[in-house]
């Protein structure tokens, strides 16, 4: 199983978004991961479709969109149009998330389901046949540099049994390293975000050698 790594822009230099989204393809990431969030879902607020847009400008890697707003339906078309080819949306943020999902693939987009870390996945089963993919996280939502919570490698177990061989990806997301990758991976999953690990250092050369680290440790 090939293992997809997805530098999270929020560890980033947001005041030089462009130079830092080709130094991180450049590094060997395989995906960008980008945080959007509201001040309402999660206490936090980042960037929107406007930003997304300029920064598609600046890579030809995939960009995994993880939407921490509520409500989220009102928008996926403004992300969608940014340049986002994944589009996640978490079970927590409504009450119709089928309906998001649905939405997001009406787009032509990949769709994902997030699960925060208390949030179980008795629902999960009635959604596989509208997702590419399944993220779980591993820190409560709104910042970067949190510490992992490792009960949910269970859930991963638990979530890679439930997918079975469908063509489903699961994503971790929340301080992800070199200490908790092999472990994830050993559980079901093929999707890393990695913030803070990855980019730490702030040179591409760092990069380089971060996620070459993360990827030995597997
Ligand atoms: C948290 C975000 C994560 C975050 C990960 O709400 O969804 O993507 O940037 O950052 P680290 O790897 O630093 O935990
Ligand atoms: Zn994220």
């Amino acid at each position: 199983m090939s293992v997809i790594i997805a530098p999270s822009m929020l560890s980033s230099d947001f005041s030089r978004l462009g130079e830092e989204l080709r130094a991180i393809e450049a590094a060997g990431a395989d995906w960008i991961h980008l945080d959007v969030m509201d001040g309402h879902f999660v206490p936090n607020i980042t960037f929107g479709p406007p930003v997304i847009k300029a920064m598609r400008k600046h890579t030809k890697l995939p960009f995994d969109v993880h939407l921490m707003i509520a409500p989220a339906d009102p928008y996926i078309p403004a992300f969608a149009d940014a340049g986002a080819d994944l589009i996640t949306v978490h079970v927590e943020a409504g009450p119709h998330v089928h309906r998001s999902l649905q939405v997001i693939r009406g787009l032509g987009k990949k769709s994902g389901v997030v699960l925060n870390p208390g949030t179980e996945i008795s629902g999960l089963e009635y959604m596989l046949d509208e997702i590419d993919m399944v993220l779980l996280m591993t820190v409560n939502p709104g910042f970067g540099g949190q510490a992992f919570i490792g009960s949910v490698v269970e859930k991963v177990k638990k979530v890679k049994a439930l997918i079975g061989d469908r063509p489903i990806h699961i994503e971790i997301d929340g301080g992800v390293s070199v200490d908790n990758a092999g472990l994830l991976t050993r559980a079901g999953a093929d999707v890393l975000v990695a913030g803070t690990s990855v980019f730490k250092g702030g040179t591409q050369a760092d990069y380089e050698r971060n996620i070459k680290a993360l990827r030995a440790s597997l």
